[in-house]
């Protein structure tokens, strides 16, 4: 039977990334770049996927999971040696396996499809995937004969200057003839500028003993970016954004300025939603429909749900229901949990809090570490003391309360429903229901004490 499989290139360390991480963990748009070429391989049919692993095989692993097997590149001798670890895995399939690289994030399904098809259709032993770049520096070079038969792929270090003339460019994707491959592979040698084994000898290899080699040249330069450095990095991750923007504009939400509007691959935005400039939206964040989300507004791994409002604020790993709206210069930290048609304004802090629908804390407030009932007001300046220098404790306040203005809820405490906390109390005893707490000092009118004072008033 003829089978389809995958081999994905993730050994390298990624040297010239200057970096403590995996270059292929390094994330585009939220997402790390082995992921992204892992899901596009995962859209394709495929019988087997197997991604080569070495530097950092553990944190790879981690991060893919099992949706791949794994072979173990131990030392790092060029992209030939490590396809040849894949080679216990697949080498007794008959059929046909893609290579592609970890580090080149934004190829599609579709072209896997396309180069695919073209190999069938030229009935080839091998097909390489190209591109003509504006800038071929750093990319292995395509070398055709004088009737434009592909004869060899030449690497930037080992290029004449001929050759570096050269703008047809080696994506680091191919499929060929799996046992070919494999048979190939034995054949390549480290006597290069590298000192390297390169999967790309294998062409010429191929071409000399006779098979068909074929060049499928895409159209889009942009999306066989391969990743090497962080200029690379921020090249792909803005065409990539500028991709994600366009297919949530096709879907339905409006983006006021998508050049400054920062959306992560896992996000979900629901039609009709506006989002202003300057927004950013991470991770697994879930936008309901008719939303509004203003300017300079970064919500992370959150889910509002339709009909929210979020002006200017910081949202972290909460969520907050239909009708509710927060801001400006608001900041909802993790486990937040906002109920229907809440109202959070300006310089409000919530964390590790439920709040219940209707509820209103319109400014300056800090709630931590609580569960608020429905329709309570809280005034301006209130602040839930959870912590008492060792343990955080929490504050329950019951529906209908009323907490007056610069009060002090000292946690742990209890404050019933339908009661009433008088403005500028601070208060360490439950209320009852019904209850009214005034917890400050009386005030006292000093008559005529004024002209006693050496204040005289402004002149
Ligand atoms: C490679 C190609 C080059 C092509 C370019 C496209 C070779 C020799 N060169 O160059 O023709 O234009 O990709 O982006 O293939 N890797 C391993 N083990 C190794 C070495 C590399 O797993 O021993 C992996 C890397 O993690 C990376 C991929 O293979 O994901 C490509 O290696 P890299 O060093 O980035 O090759 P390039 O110099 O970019
Ligand atoms: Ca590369």
């Amino acid at each position: 039977m003829n089978t389809r499989n995958t081999i994905i290139l993730a050994a390298g360390k990624g040297t010239r990334m200057k970096s403590k991480l995996y270059k292929v963990l390094h994330q585009v748009c939220g997402k790390a770049m082995v992921d992204h070429v892992l899901t596009q391989v995962e859209k394709t049919q495929m019988d087997q996927i197997v991604t080569v692993v070495g530097y950092g095989a553990d944190d790879v692993k981690a991060t893919l999971g099992d949706r791949t097997a794994y072979a173990l590149q131990a030392k790092q001798m060029g992209t030939g040696h490590a396809v040849l670890q894949a080679e216990p895995l697949l080498k007794d399939e008959a059929g046909t396996t893609l290579i592609v690289s970890g580090d080149t994030p934004l190829f599609t399904a579709q072209t896997f499809e396309d180069l695919f098809a073209y190999h069938e259709a030229k009935h080839a032993a091998a097909t390489v995937l190209t591109s003509v770049a504006p800038d071929p520096t750093g990319y292995g070079r395509i070398v055709r004969n004088n009737i434009g038969i592909v004869e060899k792929i030449v690497e930037q270090k080992d290029a004449s200057s001929e050759e570096q003339e050269i703008h047809e460019i080696n994506t680091g994707v191919y499929v060929f003839d799996n046992q070919k491959l494999f048979a190939a592979l034995h054949q390549t040698s480290n006597d290069n500028a590298q000192g390297e084994y390169y999967l790309t000898d294998v062409i010429e290899i191929l071409k000399q003993q006779g098979d068909i080699v074929a060049a499928y040249q895409m159209a889009d330069f942009d999306e066989s970016m391969g990743v090497n450095d962080r200029v690379a990095l921020a090249n792909a991750t803005k065409i990539m954004r500028n991709r994600i923007n366009r297919q949530h504009m096709r879907d339905g939400v409006t983006l006021i300025d998508p050049d400054t509007t920062y959306i992560d691959a896992g996000v979900k935005i629901g039609s009709d939603t506006i989002i202003e400039g300057g927004v950013v939206l991470k991770g697994s964040t879930v936008i309901g429909e008719d939303c509004y989300i203003g300017a300079h507004s970064e919500i992370r791994n959150s889910t509002l749900a339709d009909h929210v409002t979020v002006t200017s604020s910081l949202l972290e790993d909460s969520t907050m229901a239909s009708g509710s709206d927060i801001g400006p210069n608001s900041h909802l930290r993790p486990e937040s949990h906002i109920g229907p048609k809440v109202h959070l304004g300006n310089f409000v802090e919530v964390k590790k809090a439920t709040i219940g629908e209707g509820t209103k804390v319109g400014h300056l407030t800090y709630v931590g570490n609580a569960k608020l009932g429905k329709h309570i007001n809280i005034g301006c300046g209130v602040i839930f003391v959870n912590y008492d220098g060792q343990h955080k404790h929490e504050t329950v306040v019951g529906d209908d309360a009323f907490i007056g203005s610069n009060s002090n809820l000292i946690a742990p405490l209890n404050v019933a429903d339908h009661s009433f906390v008088a403005a500028g109390s601070t208060i360490t005893d439950d209320l009852k229901q019904y209850d009214m707490a005034i917890a400050r000092q009386r005030q006292t009118n000093k008559p005529n004490y004024y002209q006693k004072l050496p204040y005289r008033g402004e002149d």
